[in-house]
């Protein structure tokens, strides 16, 4: 159905269900403003729609009901609300009404073009008494002015002269979607946002909203322009504006409507009402090519560093693009906000950021922007009082735990045993945190949050892990897994513990050293002597490991469990979640995503190749990957493994996730995780990039599909661009001091070009 070309998503598609999947393939995004992909002129009233717009991190507040509620369980959560609908335009002629379901469609295509950062939708329509049009209809979040959604809707005419009529809505009384048998949605309908006031100001239409428990403001304004003398007819209620727009149309002429719509709230505006009237009389001065063109600007500037190319595939390389396009789309900018798991581009998850962030879409800005991943790292330096509130609530006396899921902080999860429990979100973050002092050696920023955080996170493991036999264990937890809850020593939380606890002593040194170690040290009460006690715990970390197997188990107890009997387990009971009771699932060996595997791509260096290469073999047997985070790991450590056809075939799995609905369930939205993880997968994966204390590490290797493949990452403030094909690599400084990069186990210096050819990795894999 998609057609093969590498910048543009392309649907032709009126089939019911997949419009539902297109309204999220085709939202508008930009960060802080999400607009789905829904038809100004609606479907049929029997097709389901998930009819909607958000702010990024714009929320209210609603109860959390337990059957049995026991001490400290979440009592109140955060969601996304859908805001005011301002996507209405109906257009009438000759008393038809416009819709792709009646009369008759003589020509439909939707394009999602992210080189301009718009979608389009042409349609060629004759109406039921004869009349042919073409409807131009394009929609734009700009990057630029993050406020402003607008849609611009052109009519020609081919074989008619008269009136035209479109009437033009903005709706305050919209609600959330629900859906009580899938716990990925919201389970009950609420009412979030009530309309405080409706007005009109000049030719600029109001709707002041406020929600209903967590007392934000949001504040919608509308401003219509159209291209020839009209009469506009406005009307409105308690709750919504109409402006019905009467204007002639010649033979084969084109007229033109620009709705400008504002959204302003306040978490960030002082006065929301004063700041979306200044907006709107903003872009609404300049002509609106001026707002096209600083879209272009934008993005071209994006994609000159963001860009992954591959030759060879372009289905492939419409996926990779669609990922980094939704990553931009997705991400928040201020630090109010972050990436929700599913972006902007729907309700799945209710808006709320996990460890996604960290660990899936961190990645790439760090690479590529690092103001937004700045961003996204101070945001949760932000969050730190809230973290602290948590880690009381779930009893511990010192440290910060952060919360599992959450939008303004504080935990939003339901269910503990595969939510709260997820203690190791407090070490992703950490870890990310390193990375990014890695990439960038931005030492100030270390001094300003990231210590404080390391530090707060390593207390915390502090005070959930104790002593046995010498070594520091951490009981009680679910690792990445979800499909083995509330396990001893997981492997994956103590090994990023570790990490965690080796890094906050590091960081000390770091603030010691070029800070104010006594200010920050007062400020939270640390001595020396509790630093050392983290020097001790991570030296003493348990890992486990099976040494007859060369393994590391999951957890304490995961290889005495029974396995799961896959062979009797039907195609349609997947995923198991959907299928089956949680506490049954967590009797046998059978994971959910990625958690093992995943350590050993983070912290490759706590194990030998051996037990990797074992551990990777064992749990691909049992991995349902039921969740969108998984097959990318498991294709960069394909990759790290040298198994370049697996690492293909579950890049494949991971790049399409989406735009083919592999999961079906992409009409809630997008799954943001699984797009970080196709950068990843191109970058640490294929490439084999690993950024670490001792330097930096590429084993490159590339698929027989593909001619070749190229990237750029910004790196200690250079610019390295790496170009791999079939018989070379090549690695080019385009900005900054040369350096020693590690190609295939060895050293080169870049100065500004070298060329490596594939027999290097041919010796050094025989050596
Ligand atoms: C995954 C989690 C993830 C969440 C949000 C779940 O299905 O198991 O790891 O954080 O989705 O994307």
């Amino acid at each position: 159905m998609k057609e093969n070309n590498k910048w543009e998503i392309i649907s032709h598609s009126l089939e019911p269900s997949q419009l539902m999947v297109d309204e999220t393939l085709f939202h508008t995004a930009n960060g802080y403003l999400g607009v789905r992909g829904n038809f100004e002129e609606g479907y049929v009233d029997q097709y389901d729609t998930i009819r909607g717009a958000y702010i990024n991190g714009f929320y209210d507040i609603s109860e959390v009901k337990h059957g049995e509620k026991l001490y400290g369980f979440t009592e109140s959560k955060q969601k996304i609300i859908n805001i005011t609908d301002v996507q209405g335009i109906q257009l009438f002629i000759a008393g038809d009404r416009f819709s792709l379901f009646e009369g008759e469609t003589l020509a439909y295509k939707r394009t999602l073009d992210m080189q301009a950062g718009v979608v389009k939708r042409h349609i060629e329509w004759k109406s039921p008494k004869g009349h042919i049009l073409e409807i131009d209809i394009l929609r734009m979040a700009s990057f630029v002015k993050p406020e402003l959604f607008l849609i611009d809707y052109t009519i020609k005419s081919i074989n008619y002269e008269g009136e035209i009529v479109l009437v033009s809505t903005q709706i305050g009384e919209v609600s959330n979607y629900f859906n009580p048998n899938d716990p990925r949605v919201a389970a009950e309908a609420e009412k979030h946002l009530t309309v405080t006031q409706i007005r009109r100001e000049a030719d600029i239409d109001l709707v002041y909203s406020e929600t209903n428990a967590s007392n934000l403001k949001v504040t919608s304004a509308v401003k219509h322009v159209v291209s020839t003398r009209c009469h506009i007819e406005s009307t409105s209620d308690k709750s919504s504006l109409t402006s019905k727009i009467k204007f002639n149309i010649k033979l084969g002429a084109t007229e033109r409507l620009i709705k400008y719509c504002i959204f302003t709230d306040s978490i960030r505006y002082s006065d929301c009402n004063q700041s979306a009237l200044c907006s709107m009389y903003e872009v609404t001065e300049m002509p609106i090519q001026k707002l096209y063109e600083s879209q272009q600007a934008y993005l071209d500037s994006f994609w000159k560093v963001a860009d992954v190319v591959i030759e060879g595939d372009e289905t492939l390389q419409q996926g990779i693009h669609f990922s980094v396009f939704q990553l931009l789309q997705s991400v928040g900018k201020d630090k109010y906000s972050n990436i929700a798991a599913k972006g902007l581009s729907g309700e799945g998850y209710e808006g709320h950021y996990f460890w996604d962030t960290e660990i899936y879409m961190l990645p790439f800005f760090v690479l590529t922007d690092q103001k937004i991943a700045e961003g996204l790292l101070s945001y949760r330096y932000e969050k730190l009082d809230e973290a602290r509130k948590n880690a009381r609530i779930m009893g511990h006396q010192k440290g910060a735990l952060y919360p599992w899921r959450t939008i303004s902080g504080s935990e939003c999860s339901a269910y503990f045993p595969s939510g709260s429990a997820q203690y190791h979100i407090n070490a992703d973050i950490a870890y990310m945190f390193v990375q990014h002092y890695l990439v960038t050696k931005n030492v100030d920023f270390v001094i300003n949050k990231s210590a404080e955080v390391l530090f707060e996170t390593a207390r915390l493991w502090m005070d959930t892990g104790h002593y046995i036999e010498d070594t520091f264990r951490i009981d009680a937890v679910t690792g990445p897994d979800e499909y083995t809850c509330l396990v001893n020593n997981n492997y994956y939380t103590n090994v990023m513990a570790k990490y965690n606890l080796k890094w906050a002593v590091k960081f000390y040194e770091v603030v010691k050293k070029y800070g104010d170690i006594t200010h920050l040290s007062q400020s939270i009460g640390l001595t020396e002597e509790e630093v050392s006690t983290w020097e001790e715990a991570y030296q003493k970390m348990y890992l486990v490991y099976d040494e007859k197997l060369d393994i590391n188990p999951q957890d304490d107890t995961f290889f005495s469990k029974a396995r799961w009997d896959f062979s009797n387990t039907p195609k349609e009971n997947y995923p198991l979640l959907l299928h089956y009771h949680p506490l049954h699932i967590y009797r046998y060996q059978v994971c959910k995503q990625a958690d093992t595997v995943l350590a050993h791509f983070l912290l490759e260096d706590e194990q030998k190749l051996s037990t990797i290469q074992n551990s990777f073999e064992y749990y691909e047997k049992i991995t349902t990957h039921d969740s969108s985070l998984s097959t990318c790991i498991f294709s960069i450590m394909a990759a790290r493994l040298g198994d370049t056809h697996k690492a293909y075939d579950y890049f494949m799995q991971t790049t399409r996730l989406d735009l083919d609905n592999t999961h079906h369930n992409t009409k809630d939205g997008l799954h943001t995780a699984n797009m970080g993880g196709t950068y990843m997968g191109m970058v640490y994966g294929f490439a084999g990039l690993r950024i670490k204390e001792t330097g930096i590490y590429f084993n490159p290797i590339i698929p027989e599909q593909w001619d070749n493949y190229e990237f750029k990452i910004c790196y200690q403030n250079r610019m390295i661009k790496v170009h791999m094909s079939k018989e070379r690599c090549i690695f080019e400084l385009s900005q900054g001091e040369a350096l020693i990069i590690d190609v295939w186990g060895n050293k080169y210096q870049l100065i500004d070009t070298i060329i490596i050819d594939l027999d290097k990795r041919k010796e050094s894999e025989n050596a």
